[in-house]
């Protein structure tokens, strides 16, 4: 009988990669015997309380302080630590650029634009958020989510313009007021004329272009599992599903543009691009919400579910609070109730904002 190509990235293989298309970086862990010894992942104990995220316009500032807490101590561990901030934002470089091979095939791994996209970031944050509510001993610390799918969170949250959420390499003619613009784009990074197109709409124009855009995104245009899901990345293929849904898409990656540095052109250093955006604290909240919209979407079209055996035994490696390396699968994931988080409720005003 065949066993079912899943994708599993083989983690001796760890190698240099392309950070943009001009700057090889290296982001591999320290190799050593404890890099590659692994337990499979357990779920938590039921017993423990639930998670819950909240949106970041409705933090108290008990929590905030918490958070901050928790942020600096992670950032003051060394790189040798697999729980220190670098090594975690190394993680997004490390899956992101093709810096592992997979195994059985010598095809470089890649995440984005493809339906690896959702779980693979839910397993970051989740153990992101495990970590860091170990760092200071409270098992129901949960991460915020930026909610810029909704009026009131359509600018960089007041507690990201401040340390240690701060993060300079950003584009600083977005800082708040201004309003997000969920379709921001830029032309591609190596063309002549390289330029990002303001939208230049007034805050009210902008919000409801906003909120149309999530209409589409979530519901008109992503009535069919693979076009939000993005397209069926095999194991082996390398580079060759090359087809990221709709969110994904946008606002995903426009966020991302948006929020990252105009002093770095082609690029946006250090949101605008996958080997560096997880440097920035606002990069977590950030997928929080996609995170989140992944379950809106499953309760607007019916939780429909992939039962492809082959992504669903996909695996991918992260340390947790106890510094134990973890194999985790998607399917591992696909309900975060066994996660035991949940994300506050919040009104999706887009659902109502058809075009
Ligand atoms: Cu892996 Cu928001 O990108």
């Amino acid at each position: 009988q065949e066993k079912p190509l899943v994708i599993l990235p083989n983690l001796t293989s760890c190698h240099e990669s392309m950070g943009r298309s001009d700057l090889p970086v290296y982001c591999c862990p320290p190799m050593n015997q404890s890099n590659v010894a692994f337990i499979d992942f357990q779920f938590p104990d039921p017993s423990l309380p639930l998670r819950v995220r909240r949106p970041t316009h409705l933090l108290d500032d008990d929590y905030i302080s918490k958070y901050k807490k928790a942020l600096t101590i992670m950032k003051s561990l060394p790189d040798t630590d697999p729980r220190s901030y670098t090594r975690q934002a190394n993680l997004h470089c490390l899956y992101c650029t093709g810096a592992y091979n997979q195994q059985g095939s010598n095809a470089p791994l890649n995440i984005h634009r493809s339906w690896l996209f959702f779980p693979w970031h839910r397993m970051l944050v989740y153990f992101h958020e495990r970590i860091l509510g170990s760092l200071i001993g409270d098992d129901t610390f949960a991460l915020p989510f930026w909610p810029w799918d909704i009026p009131e969170g359509m600018v960089i949250p007041e507690m990201y313009m401040k340390a240690p959420f701060f993060h300079e390499a950003r584009d600083f003619s977005h800082f708040p007021p201004s309003v997000v613009d969920l379709d921001y784009s830029c032309t591609t990074p190596s063309s002549e004329d390289y330029r990002c197109f303001e939208s230049g709409l007034g805050p009210g124009d902008q919000v409801h272009t906003n909120l149309a855009m999530m209409y589409n995104q979530m519901v008109a245009g992503a009535k069919k599992m693979e076009l939000f899901m993005g397209c069926p990345y095999k194991a082996g293929e390398g580079g060759s599903c090359d087809g990221p849904g709709t969110i994904e898409l946008a606002p995903h990656n426009t966020v991302h543009k948006w929020v990252g540095s105009n002093l770095n052109p082609g690029s946006r250093e250090d949101m605008g691009v996958f080997y560096s955006a997880a440097r920035d604290p606002i990069f977590y909240p950030h997928h929080a919400n996609i995170d989140r919209l992944w379950e809106v979407w499953r309760t607007l079209h019916g939780n429909k579910v992939i039962t492809d055996p082959g992504w669903l035994d996909s695996s991918f490696f992260f340390y947790d609070e106890k510094l134990q390396l973890n194999r985790i699968k998607i399917r591992d994931v696909l309900s975060i109730t066994k996660l035991q988080y949940a994300y506050e409720k919040v009104d999706f005003t887009w659902l109502h904002n058809r075009p």
